[in-house]
């Protein structure tokens, strides 16, 4: 199969890192993003090393490591400051890279200037409507301004809400869970921690935390709770006295441009990220919408992309249909082994969750997700393509 090109549908994480994986491979592609620059969603987020290991691969790692916070664990503490656990998210010595912090604009604008000095082009304000024609060679869709354009494979890297997806899922719509994080960021001098106190941290009450959120919210019922920021600060504040010193001082002053909600939906598991013809493929939060206990969700959709890109870098090689399984296959196969990590972390922060439901805490060993080694994954699966079918 000759060399392709490919049109990104979304300018997210997963959009910007997919097009950088795409250039490295001599794939030429553009991205359109429906909003007029790229989303800021705001936050952080915290990247682990098998998503390290990507962006070091596409260049990325060594401009964004110093704009963020370097750790390697996340304690977990109870209300008098009792260490009850210690997650790994990343670490030198044993996974080749320590976690990372960041700011989700800081590691946007990034990507963006990396996109620019590599002339690949992206598209604002171009809204994806909907796929008008499909053959076995190229792909034809919609804008909301009227246009159309043709690619030889659309991806559909347009989040959970996605419209690319509904081309393969027409009445799929994502599930609401039932919960929310509420979310701020505030100096970490307004916290006032004792000399060494280890960060990041997580600290648990008996009741902590958790409240029930009014069922029926659609999405623009979540439109208006975030637009209420003194009600969210309200929220934050309200529980704080059965915490410690440190967490009151936190909520003390919440900027409302610091806070974010962010409404837990998930995607059942799907039978297919490619239509029958395989030229439109969705990935990211698209195709697996994963809760956020072990902070997977992005982590996750490099890994995505990057694979997707090493396959299609193979495509003179093996056959496109071959490798999409391969790709579907291996990605889902690593997404329910974080779905299980993450049930685990539920069984332990939730309240009550192990003791209701039954389940059993299991030691969560994270070496097969922090070391993966995508590169040789992709050529020894290839060399047993090119072995059988000679
Ligand atoms: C507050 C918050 C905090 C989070 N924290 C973490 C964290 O710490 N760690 C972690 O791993 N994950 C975290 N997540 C989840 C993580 O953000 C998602 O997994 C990730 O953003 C998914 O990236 P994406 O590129 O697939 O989708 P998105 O980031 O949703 O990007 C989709 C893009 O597509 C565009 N788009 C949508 N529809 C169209 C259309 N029709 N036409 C053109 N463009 C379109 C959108 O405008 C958007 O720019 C967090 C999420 C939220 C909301
Ligand atoms: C924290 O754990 C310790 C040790 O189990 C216990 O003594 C203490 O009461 C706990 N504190 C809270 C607030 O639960």
């Amino acid at each position: 199969m000759a060399p392709l090109n490919i049109a990104i549908i979304g300018s997210g994480l997963s959009g910007l890192s997919l097009a950088l994986a795409l250039h490295q491979q001599n794939i030429p592609c553009t991205i359109y993003e429906s909003h007029l620059a790229p989303l800021n969603i705001g936050g952080a987020v915290m990247l682990s090393p098998n998503a390290l290991k990507i962006l070091d691969a596409l260049g990325v790692y060594e401009r964004v490591r110093a704009k963020g916070y370097n750790f390697e664990t996340l304690e977990y503490k109870n209300g008098t400051g009792e260490l009850l656990e210690v997650y790994e998210f990343g670490g030198k010595e044993k996974y080749g890279y320590e976690a990372l912090r960041i700011y989700r604009t800081v590691l946007i604008d990034e990507l963006l200037a990396m996109l620019k000095e590599k002339n690949i082009a992206i598209v604002f304000g171009k809204k994806f409507t909907k796929v008008v024609a499909e053959t076995e060679k190229d792909v034809t869709w919609d804008f909301q301004d009227g246009s159309s354009q043709t690619a030889d494979i659309l991806v559909g890297a347009d989040g959970i809400h996605s419209t690319v997806r509904r081309y393969l899922y027409p009445d799929l719509v994502p599930a609401f869970t039932g919960m929310a994080g509420i979310t701020a960021a505030v100096p970490t001098a307004q916290l006032k921690l004792p000399p060494g106190y280890h960060i990041p941290v997580t600290i648990m009450t008996p009741s902590g935390g958790f409240k029930r959120m009014g069922d029926g919210f659609d999405r623009a019922g979540w439109e208006r709770y975030m637009a209420d920021k003194d009600a969210l600060v309200a929220f934050l504040q309200e529980d704080a006295s059965g915490f410690p010193a440190m967490v009151q001082n936190a909520v003390s002053h919440i900027p409302h441009a610091k806070i974010n909600v962010w409404p837990f939906y998930v995607v059942p598991k799907l039978e297919r990220w490619a239509s029958e013809k395989r030229r439109v493929v969705i990935l990211g939060d698209g195709a697996h919408a994963i809760p956020p206990s072990a902070g997977q969700g992005i982590n996750q959709a490099f890994e995505d992309g990057y694979m997707f890109a090493l396959l299609l870098g193979q495509a003179d090689k093996v056959e496109m249909q071959d490798a999409l399984s391969f790709w579907q296959e291996y990605r889902q196969e690593r997404i329910a082994k974080v779905m299980w990590v993450n049930r685990q972390i539920d069984l332990r922060r939730m309240p009550k969750e192990a003791q209701t439901s039954g389940e059993v805490i299991e030691e969560i060993e994270l070496s097969w997700l922090y070391l993966p080694n995508f590169k040789d994954d992709v050529e020894s699966w290839v060399r047993g393509k090119l072995e059988k079918g000679n």
